[in-house]
């Protein structure tokens, strides 16, 4: 009727589709997830929902994550920050295979299950058996008192609000915050992570809401890529170290609400495969921050463009050796390499978005998916 639509219209808040909203919120909705925890100035963390479990999670011989989809991607991204700051190792499973293979798992394993919606069933069922076998079970969830949240033994929300739109946007952002808090927290209290390293990434951290309001700044021109790049029937996404998992979030919005078919891969692999598929119609778009890995990147870089691919590169802000690579650039504030993928993964979502917008399609409800997984 007139009156859901123009209910509908209200509750989009002035954008055309919740995605695009969703999208939108995220300087506030990071700010959210890091106010009351992190303080900057006073070099401090509280997560008290993690703080009870900090002579576990100290003393872990090893974390294991588990997840599904978009928080899997999450999953990825804290495993690289983890056993960095951490030096503890880190595994990261889909929910739906470790549930099913009798994993070993038992006392003092320390499992951190990522979700959304806290009523994925195979993410659910897997914290379930593991929590039966003795493992400490800790939730990064958004949806407050879902079943995840409820049967984790603790962990902490990520506060980002309701999120309606299927393709999962700022609840990612809000994982990665929590994680990387989680992270940090851990590495300061075991000695891993030096009073520097650590000061250094509170503040980088702090400043991340800002650097994210930034990169949404570039949003006509990623329109504009969009509208250039629509008609490609596949994709390749690439980046190495902490932009691995942001390429795969990358294909993976692409895959969802745009229909083309893109993969996510490390830049080094693609040499053992996917370069097969390069030719003048592919387009690759490379996750090029600068960072320990910067140098790798661009030789990996100049091997596609070699093979007439189309680069289409995301770079730090005043980074222009990739200029003479990439037939299109875009630009995000510089952060630091493991902050980076919370800043990174804003012109992926918008140019899946804008795609999918060009291609005429429902954004907020693609084909075939759903919000919430709650059958296997
Ligand atoms: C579904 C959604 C994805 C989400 C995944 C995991 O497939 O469409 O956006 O990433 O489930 O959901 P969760 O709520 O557990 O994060």
């Amino acid at each position: 009727t007139k009156l859901d639509m123009e209910l509908a219209a209200i509750e989009k808040g002035g954008y055309d589709h919740f995605m695009l909203k969703e999208i939108f919120e995220q300087p506030h909705t990071i700010f959210d997830c890091l106010r009351g925890r992190l303080d900057a100035t006073n070099g401090t963390i509280t997560m008290s929902g993690i703080q009870q479990y900090a002579e576990q999670l100290t003393q872990a011989k090893r974390i294991i994550i588990v997840a599904c989809g978009t928080s899997w991607h999450a999953g990825l991204v804290a495993e690289y920050i983890f056993e960095e700051v951490t030096r503890i190792p880190v595994e990261v499973e889909y929910a739906s295979e470790f549930r099913y293979r009798n994993p070993v798992v038992g006392e003092g394993d320390v499992i951190i299950a990522i979700s959304q919606s806290g009523e994925t069933a195979d993410t659910l069922v897997a914290i379930e058996s593991a929590k039966e076998k003795g493992a400490i079970i800790l939730g990064v969830v958004n949806v407050v008192g879902s079943s995840i949240a409820r049967t984790s033994h603790g962990g902490a929300y990520t506060h980002a609000g309701p999120e309606i739109g299927v393709a999962s946007t700022k609840a990612f952002t809000g994982q990665l915050a929590v994680l990387t808090m989680m992270a940090l927290k851990i590495g300061h209290l075991k000695g891993t992570l030096s009073e520097k390293r650590y000061t250094h990434l509170l503040n980088e951290l702090n400043d991340v809401p800002e650097k994210v309001a930034l990169a949404l700044e570039q949003k006509d021109h990623i329109e504009a890529l969009a509208l250039k790049y629509k008609d490609a029937t596949d994709a390749l996404y690439l980046g190495r170290g902490y932009n691995f998992p942001v390429a795969l979030e990358g294909a993976l919005k692409l895959k969802e609400i745009s229909y083309i078919h893109a993969e996510g891969y490390p830049a080094a692999e693609m040499k053992h495969g996917p370069i097969a598929l390069v030719d003048d119609k592919l387009p690759v778009f490379f996750v090029a921050t600068k960072d320990s890995f910067h140098e790798k990147v661009l030789s990996n870089m100049q091997e596609i463009k070699a093979r007439k691919g189309k680069v289409i590169a995301i770079v730090s802000e005043g980074d222009d050796a990739a200029n003479a690579l990439a037939d299109d650039l875009i630009t995000v504030p510089f952060a630091d390499e493991l902050i980076a993928p919370m800043i990174n993964a804003i012109p992926m979502q918008l140019l899946a978005y804008y795609i999918g917008v060009a291609k005429g399609y429902d954004v907020d409800k693609p084909r075939n998916l759903a919000k919430s997984v709650t059958v296997e």
